[in-house]
């Protein structure tokens, strides 16, 4: 007994001494404390010098932390389909590693397309795992601007024209971006619709129109998906940068919604030491950059946010209190992030990233046209298939501006094919070419059409590529027309070979003369690593397409609103730009005007048939604080099992103020085996039926009727309840 006292004691007395010795941790660095704690013990240690450090890029894509506290510095990373290849310290150049071949994912207009919350939930989870897996605190995407033009060079990288669905889908892939302890970055805000003039178009749009459509699915972002960085946009809003915007940052984000993030600017989007003071900024990035080429060399303390804001602070020209914010901001995004020890690793360029990357490509291609069920295809159904276009080889995971990738795999649309119906039954010719300086336009037309002659089946594969002004950053398109002389070879195939499917790849809505003469079309989007084997599964029929444009396609340009006024409203005279279509964007302005679109926003084809059934509601009449619960049926009326999205739109009998014909209130997306019926229900919350009274400045619900329309397409409505709002 007396041994194993002594031990005890001699043991005890060790524990002792060694705790008695150990310095109590300090609040910041004791992740069981609360944030804010947290953050206010890191601010109170650090000096004057250290603040300024951390609200201003230390390198192309990093900011400084505190390394005399511990606190690490805070590093960004592109972009929104994938994380893009590691570039230099002080260059947008790729620094050549050998370990950053990234999984590509599809672009963000094909996830709107799918129309399927869960999917980007699932998106935003396995990019934020490979942001975490290349140690980046901050995904720099994804970007909500809304689709305005069918000439906006970034709309690909977009969720579509309709600010319900963009709201929807952006809240998810934060939240799964963000469960990786790595931050999303929602861009860019806001007003950025064009890529011309990007750096200094200034926006003049009402009220009304930034709060109903380009606002919403920021606010959702922000205050539903909890996003913990905004990333400030180049262009000016009512003669103030946006990077820098004291009524978009301070007064809109970050007071009315609440913001406790980060505001980084856009790269080189900072043009004023006091303005960046004052108006929310909080991280100045790629200054001396236009975001993309021309710059000084490390030019870090000369930023705007760095010596000259501290010589400001230091003289009593600013208040040290607008730098304290700033860090707070910082810490707290930090704390949420590389300081926070439980995070998970990550994972990067998987099997799992890739079978993800594929699903969603899948569930977004939209088939818009099928009148000779020329798809699916069934493999051995024909003996001879020629594919045609450079589409189909080309990748497309490149190019496109800061969102370009360096993709593990890319499975070209061509080796797709080979790989489902074998290279004896697939023939393949180039068709036309994006390098003319390559190839002789005419001779690769001639022997297309020669080829086509001979074809059992012609599936052409063409688009937009991502190149300068075909979907790309800093360039918007030039025309509406397919480019590289498509659509003569398109109506050439048509007139050699009735057989031809036609698939688009694009990010945006394009011109269709032959619409009439083609049997078949998909719309297709940058699909990523699996795009062959995605587009393949649908062509085959081994997947059922079940997704909706996102965007209305019009017949002509000058349809669309923002193109019908001259180049005021669209793109500007080089100052500004005025968005006179208002409210009225996309369908809103197709419906409300009359004019029929060659494909409406939400329509989409399957290779089987629905039936809807009627919409029924669970009252005639609601208070300003109910909710509606609608309901209906839908059957699978065809052989296949397959999925469609019901789409709920709402319409005012009498406002007070103008309103679009109807507005996107609800959707669902769901399967349906060949001959199911399923009851499908949803709730509209009545607030969700207001408009913004600008002149109150405040969201209003009228006492009024209301008609709600159970729609497969923003055009084509099977069934309406009437309701009344009363008090
Ligand atoms: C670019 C883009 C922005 C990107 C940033 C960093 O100019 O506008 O979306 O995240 O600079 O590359």
């Amino acid at each position: 007994m007396k041994r194993s006292f002594f031990i005890g004691l001699i043991y005890s007395i060790i524990v002792y001494c060694v705790s008695a010795q150990e310095p109590s941790k300090p609040i910041y660095l004791d992740d069981s404390k609360p944030l804010e704690q947290r953050v206010e013990d890191a601010l109170s240690r650090m000096t004057l010098e250290e603040k300024i450090a951390m609200v201003h890029a230390q390198s192309k894509f990093s900011s400084a932390g505190c390394s005399r506290l511990g606190i690490p510095e805070v590093w960004m990373s592109d972009g929104p389909h994938g994380i893009r290849p590691e570039p230099l310290w002080d260059a947008f150049k790729p620094a050549g590693w050998t370990n950053d071949s990234c999984t590509a994912f599809p672009a963000l207009t094909c996830l709107a397309a799918t129309f399927d919350p869960q999917l980007a939930l699932e998106y935003g989870k396995a990019i934020g795992e490979e942001a975490r897996y290349r140690k980046k605190d901050i995904l720099l995407g994804p970007g909500v601007n809304i689709y305005r033009t069918p000439l906006n060079g970034r709309n690909f990288e977009y969720m579509g024209e309709d600010p319900y669905l963009a709201s929807r889908m952006v809240v998810p892939y934060i939240q799964g971006v963000q469960q990786n302890g790595v931050a999303a970055c929602l861009k860019h805000f806001a007003l950025n619709n064009q890529e011309r003039w990007r750096h200094n178009i200034n926006v003049e749009v009402s009220d009304r129109a930034l709060y109903e459509i380009y606002l919403p699915a920021f606010k959702a972002g922000v205050q539903e998906g909890n996003v913990w960085a905004v990333m400030g946009a180049y262009n000016l809003f009512r003669g103030q940068h946006c990077s820098h915007h004291d009524l978009l940052l301070n007064k809109i984000l970050k007071n009315e919604w609440s913001f406790d993030g980060v505001v980084v600017s856009d790269w080189g989007g900072v043009y004023d030491t006091d303005e960046s003071a004052r108006n929310g900024l909080d991280i100045e990035m790629g200054t001396w950059s236009d975001g993309l080429t021309n710059g000084r060399a490390f030019a870090y303390d000369d930023y705007f946010l760095a010596r000259p804001f501290l010589d400001k602070i230091k003289s009593g020209e600013l208040p040290q209190q607008l730098l304290d914010d700033k860090v707070r901001r910082v810490l707290r995004l930090v704390f949420r992030t590389n300081m926070d020890r439980n995070r998970p690793w990550g994972s990067f360029a998987t099997d799992a990233h890739a079978a993800i990357s594929r699903r969603i490509a899948e569930q977004g291609i939209v088939l818009l046209k099928n009148e000779t069920q020329l798809f699916p295809v069934s493999v051995g159904q024909y003996d001879r298939i020629l594919v045609v276009g450079e589409n189909a080889v080309k990748s497309l995971t490149v190019g496109g501006g800061s969102s370009e990738l360096k993709a593990k795999k890319e499975i070209s649309p061509l080796e797709g094919l080979i790989e489902k119906y074998g290279e004896k039954t697939i023939h393949y010719t180039l068709g036309y070419t994006s390098e003319p300086q390559k190839y002789d336009a005419d001779s690769l037309r001639q022997v297309a059409l020669a080829l086509a002659k001979s074809a059992d089946l012609v599936i052409y594969i063409g688009g937009l590529n991502k190149d300068h002004y075909q979907d790309c950053e800093a360039f918007d398109r030039k025309s509406f027309d397919l480019p590289y002389d498509q659509n003569d070879l398109i109506e050439r195939l048509l007139e050699v070979n009735k057989n031809t499917g036609v698939i688009i790849i694009s990010g945006n809505g394009v011109a269709m003369p032959w619409i009439e003469q083609v049997p078949a079309l998909i719309q297709s989007w940058y699909l990523g690593s699996q795009a062959g084997n995605a587009m393949a599964n649908v062509i085959s029929g081994e997947v059922n397409p079940s997704g909706k444009l996102p965007f209305t396609i019009p017949k002509k340009l000058e349809d669309n609103g923002a193109n019908s006024f001259g180049p005021s409203v669209y793109p500007g005279d080089s100052i500004n730009v005025y968005y006179k279509e208002d409210i009225l964007v996309g369908y809103r302005w197709f419906d409300t005007k009359k004019i029929e679109p060659q494909f409406p926003f939400g329509f989409g084809l399957s290779y089987t048939s629905f039936n809807y059934g009627k919409l029924t509601t669970d009252n005639k009449e609601y208070s300003k604080t109910d909710v509606i619960r609608l309901s209906c049926s839908i059957t699978n009326t065809g052989g296949k099992d397959g999925a469609e999205t019901l789409q709920i739109y709402s319409s005012q009998r009498h406002p007070s103020l103008p309103r679009p014909l109807k507005e996107l209130k609800a959707f669902k997306k769901v399967s349906l085996k060949a001959g199911e019926t399923k009851t499908v229900s949803f709730t509209i919350p009545v607030k969700d039926l207001a408009f913004f009274d600008d002149e109150r400045h405040e969201w209003v619900v009228e006492q009024d009727r209301f008609t709600l329309s159970l729609a497969t397409s923003s055009a084509d409505i099977r069934s309406s309840v009437r309701i009344k709002v009363v008090e």
